[in-house]
């Protein structure tokens, strides 16, 4: 069976991708309290015991080994060392070669591409390292500029799903966006 421990931190031009670590708690939760960063999450904004308890999950997803394990970084500035966000990717699926990724930012980090830079790193973990066939981002369908990063990265959009989901109190749309291990490498990644 495949299985991807990657050496950590991961270097992209402006990021240090890296395992989470107890003392993140505190950014995480400057992150994880504010509605505007939950508002198309699944989850309402958190409490410091709620985020201690992901903090610990996310601690612990560093590596694939079966499919529904997750790799989860903090996503942190390499001119300042500041924790900004989350990155993930998570293994879907082993017989049909199938990966997620996700993402969230500090809404003070918004707008320089830090989402982009940070998720293209986790496609490369998942294409060019692991050797996935198929990754896919969902999400909320008014999230806009979560679909835009996976514009920004060569995904396409592949379905919307009316009202198949409900969420704090309403139906959500869901949007799926995929690229292929061929697409992937037919972007000009220069
Ligand atoms: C989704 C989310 C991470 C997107 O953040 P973002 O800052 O828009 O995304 P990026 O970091 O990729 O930055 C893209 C923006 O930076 C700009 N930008 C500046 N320099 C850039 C660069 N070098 N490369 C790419 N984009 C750059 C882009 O033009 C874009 O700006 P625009 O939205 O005005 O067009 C953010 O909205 C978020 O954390 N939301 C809350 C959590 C969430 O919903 N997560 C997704 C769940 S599905």
């Amino acid at each position: 069976m495949p299985s991807l421990h990657p050496s950590y931190p991961i270097e992209t031009d402006r990021l240090s991708l890296r395992q989470f670590q107890k003392d993140d708690l505190a950014d995480l939760f400057a992150i994880f309290s504010r509605q505007d960063v939950t508002r198309y999450l699944y989850w309402p904004v958190l409490g410091r015991d709620e985020t201690r308890d992901l903090l610990s999950r996310w601690i612990a997803q560093v590596g694939l080994d079966e499919e529904g394990d997750a790799i989860s970084l903090a996503i942190c500035r390499r001119d300042s060392g500041q924790l900004i966000g989350e990155v993930m990717l998570r293994w879907l699926s082993e017989v049909h070669s199938q990966g997620e990724i996700g993402f969230m930012l500090h809404p003070d980090h918004h707008g320089h591409g830090f989402a982009t830079e940070a998720a293209r790193a986790l496609l490369e973990l998942g294409f060019d390292r692991f050797g996935l066939h198929r990754i896919v981002g969902r999400l909320e369908a008014r999230n806009r500029p979560s679909a835009a990063v996976l514009e920004r990265l060569g995904m396409r959009l592949e379905a919307h799903l009316r009202e198949n989901e409900w969420v704090k109190g309403e139906w959500n749309d869901e949007q799926v966006y995929a690229i292929l291990h061929a697409e992937w490498d037919a972007i000009d990644k220069d």
